[in-house]
């Protein structure tokens, strides 16, 4: 009994948020991301009691992996990779769930045997098990696998009822506009919309989702969330990794396909769009799709919007590393940046003349992923002039992503003495001193959700669209311009000087997160 309290998981039952029988079908199963983030996921959730009684795992991939060993690599991946160490007790519940079946993905033959194989799981458990197909392998074979999961009825199982078979699609969806429209043609070809979850896992992060909560469950925001306040807004999603062993996939990607495209656009979308009308899944994407078609095509060119750079040698944490050209696999003369930075502006009722500042990169100076809003100044007739005696700075309200998750907003305050004399001060809300810090990892809550059939943090295929229809025209001019306008920042800065220039030219600065 104490142990059943301790996992419910182990009785079957879901503490607040239900999924039906399940059996999820991971193709990439020896991939990295499985074992990094998908296998310790879905572990925490049995850990929290969050996974029905009748879960099964099934890994799919080209190489044949007996059971046994598949399982023995999985219980690996989450003494690795997992927030929590491996319990006993949970392992040994999902372990004899846990199976593999070996084939090709464009080998018809072998996703009949994948049909059987869930046949015979539910022929054991005895009611019906819904499918979650999760395709995490490099994007060359999404549609191979999703055109066999169509031939072989896998995609159509359960169809009509809220347990249907649903597809989880890794990125990257898609290079350019182009590839993201055939990509959405061959899903629909074979599942509904409804049916397929596009991942953005920043989506899952718990201070993006808090986004919407702080917007729309206070009052005092919202009346300030507009052209008449706001001054401009930066997006911040700094890393302070450099390309490690990725270079291959990251040659073929850059900055802008690997992180602003998708991530930092969400992230833009969900601070600028419009009050949703609801709080489900289609209100809120209709809302961000709407957003995303009013950015206006950015100006490109050398005296364009957009700036992009490459890290070069530098120093971080003390210790020199090697700039973007000299990594492993990477071309000499490549001309793939590792940051990118640009003014958007939103060609709507609320947001027209705020410029929106996006960047992203690489070995800059600190992991930090920030929305900040800068306010417009107050009239400057009372605390103004004696500079020396009123600091005074725009008032800020930004949202932390990660790490040091929270809120914060920069006020000016009076220094206590005889005299006025004023500071800027920051008011700060830090979720790990009033929440503690073990929180769920994103990937955990994407894939509960994905179970339950909750879209609402996944990507819908017109907003992918919208998001590809303004980077691919930047795309298409870097592309023939190779590296002429190619910027450099030494690696464990901030980025290049044409980002700071940008801002700049209308007066305004990065912050120093
Ligand atoms: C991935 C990118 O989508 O996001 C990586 O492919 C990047 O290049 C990663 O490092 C960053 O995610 P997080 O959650 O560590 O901020």
């Amino acid at each position: 009994m104490a142990q059943a309290q301790r996992h419910p998981f182990l009785d079957g039952l879901s503490k607040y948020r239900g999924a039906p029988p399940t059996v999820v079908v991971i193709f990439g199963a020896s991939g990295d991301l499985c074992a990094r983030k998908l296998i310790p996921a879905i572990y925490n959730l049995g850990m929290d009691g969050l996974l029905p009684a009748d879960f099964f795992l099934v890994g799919y991939g080209r190489k044949p992996i007996p059971d046994e060993e598949f399982r023995t690599d999985a219980a690996a991946a989450i003494k690795e990779f997992s927030r929590r160490s491996l319990d006993a007790d949970v392992w040994a519940r999902l372990a004899p769930n846990t199976s593999y079946v070996s084939g090709g993905y464009d080998d018809k033959a072998a996703f009949d045997r994948l049909a059987a194989h869930l046949a015979e799981i539910e022929q054991r458990t005895g009611r019906p098990v819904q499918p979650l197909f999760y395709i995490s392998t490099p994007p060359n074979v999404f549609a191979p696998i999703l055109l066999n999961l169509g031939a072989s009825g896998l995609a159509a199982k359960y169809l009509g009822t809220p347990h249907h078979a649903k597809v989880v699609i890794e990125k990257p969806f898609g290079k350019d506009l182009d590839s993201a429209l055939a990509l959405n043609t061959t899903i629909r070809s074979v599942f509904k919309e409804h049916q397929v979850y596009r991942i953005d896992h920043y989506l899952g992060k718990e201070t993006v989702q808090d986004l919407l909560v702080q917007r729309f469950a206070n009052s005092i925001f919202e009346p300030l969330w507009n052209r008449n306040f706001i001054d401009s807004v930066q997006i911040t999603v700094a890393e302070e990794v450099g390309v490690g062993t990725r270079g291959g996939y990251y040659e073929q990607s850059g900055c802008l396909r690997d992180m602003i495209q998708n991530h930092t656009m969400q992230l833009l979308a969900l601070t600028a769009m419009e009050p949703p009308g609801a709080l489900d899944a289609e209100a809120i994407r209709d809302e961000k799709v709407k957003v995303l078609k009013a950015i206006q095509p950015l100006t490109i060119g050398p005296a364009g919007e957009v700036v992009r750079a490459q890290y070069a040698a530098g120093m971080m944490a003390g210790k020199p590393v090697p700039g973007y050209l000299e990594e492993e696999g990477i071309a000499r003369q490549s001309a793939t940046e590792t940051y990118a930075a640009m003014r958007l502006s939103i060609n709507n009722w609320r947001w027209q003349g705020v410029p929106f500042y996006l960047r992203s990169g690489k070995r800059m100076a600190r992991r930090v992923s920030e929305i900040a809003i800068n306010f417009r100044r107050p009239p400057g007739t009372l605390f103004a002039g004696e500079t020396a005696r009123f600091d005074l700075a725009a008032n800020t309200l930004s949202f932390q992503i990660q790490p040091d998750e929270g809120l914060s907003l920069i006020l000016n305050t009076k220094i206590p003495g005889l005299e006025t004399r004023t500071q800027p001060v920051k008011m700060s809300f830090r979720y790990a001193a009033t929440f503690g810090s073990n929180t769920a990892e994103a990937y955990e809550r994407l894939v509960l959700d994905a179970m339950i059939g909750d879209g609402t943090l996944f990507i819908r295929g017109d907003e992918a669209e919208a998001s590809w229809k303004l980077c691919t025209p930047l795309l298409d001019y870097w592309r023939s311009v190779g590296r002429q306008g190619m910027d450099s920042y030494a690696a464990g800065s901030w980025g290049p000087p044409g980002s700071d220039a940008l801002l700049a030219s209308r007066g305004h600065h990065w912050r120093q997160p």
